[in-house]
């Protein structure tokens, strides 16, 4: 079987060119799309990923403000910066960077980010709507991972995805992404008993759990496309998924690799829902003068 590999970096690259000019078009009309990222605290992987969002930000021609926040931040005061964040008709997108420490409720900051601005689309109005088969934000690994399965030209149709891993922010949206693009959805979690039984009936395997090389070739079928959205770094330095990469090769049909496959296309799909975003406030501003 020969393996290819499902690129996040060549696809990324292919949909900034054309994001960027939507971006761009919008900065011409005097309102250029503006994200705002909120970070609490040193978690030094948080601050890796807030590094790489600002970064995105620039590439992508988006306007971007970074609250770097101390860990000693209260829930009020996190409350009252996203308050003034919602006004601000400069800023389309919020976001409030997980996991938030200990003494704040994350679900009061995230029910607290203006639904039109949750461009990580974790408010539950943006769930409900994603869960009633009427998506308006979609979280962007799971974005990310439905735009690399198009590209490749797999359709899920008929399939039978295995999702592991259930959490709000990978797991569950993208079983339900899936299951409207007309698979058969099993969802796995840590609780599963006999998980390579369920692996094993995978055509399309989505691995989300946060373990290093949970899945090996013995737990995937001969031809099934495997998404590893794992990102572990070993106490040797290196950064491994949780699929067990080269044991795929050869076995699956496709394969994303890691570092330069979920990873990149999670940046470019928040890229895409901040212009996305900005674009339906000019949307309504015009609507609005036009209304006058
Ligand atoms: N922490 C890990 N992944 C994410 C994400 O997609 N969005 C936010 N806000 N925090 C995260």
């Amino acid at each position: 079987m020969d393996t290819r590999i499902l690129d996040g970096v060549a696809l990324s690259r292919k949909l900034r060119a054309e994001w960027q000019g939507r971006a761009s078009a919008l900065a011409q009309a005097g309102h250029p799309p503006g994200l705002a990222v909120l970070i609490v605290g040193q978690d030094p992987a948080s601050a890796v990923y807030v590094r790489n969002k600002i970064k995105a930000c620039a590439d992508f021609g988006v306007r971007s403000e970074q609250l770097e926040l101390p860990e000693q931040t209260t829930e009020a005061e996190l409350l009252r910066h996203i308050d003034r964040l919602n006004r601000d008709p400069a800023v389309h997108g919020i976001l409030v960077q997980l996991p938030l420490p200990k003494h704040i409720a994350t679900e009061k900051i995230i029910h607290a980010i203006d639904p039109a601005k949750d461009v990580d689309g974790f408010h539950p109005l943006n769930v409900g709507l994603l869960a009633a088969g009427q998506p308006r934000f979609v979280p962007c690994t799971p974005a990310g991972i439905m735009e690399l399965l198009d590209a490749a030209q797999i359709n899920p149709w008929g399939q039978h995805a295995v999702v592991v891993g259930a959490s709000n922010i990978v797991g569950k949206p993208v079983g339900l992404l899936l299951l409207q693009r007309g698979a058969t959805v099993t969802f796995c979690n840590s609780k599963t008993r006999d998980l390579a039984a369920h692996t094993r009936q995978a055509d399309i395997l989505v691995v989300a759990t946060g373990r290093p090389k949970l899945v090996n070739a013995d737990m995937v079928k001969e031809g099934a496309v495997v998404v590893d959205v794992g990102i572990n770094r070993l106490p040797d330095g290196s950064l491994v998924g949780d699929v067990d990469y080269q044991s795929m090769l050869g076995k699956a049909s496709y394969v994303t690799p890691v570092p330069g496959g979920v990873g990149p296309m999670t940046i470019t799909m928040l890229m895409i829902n901040t212009v996305r975003a900005a674009e339906a406030a000019y949307a309504r501003a015009h609507k609005a003068v036009n209304v006058l």
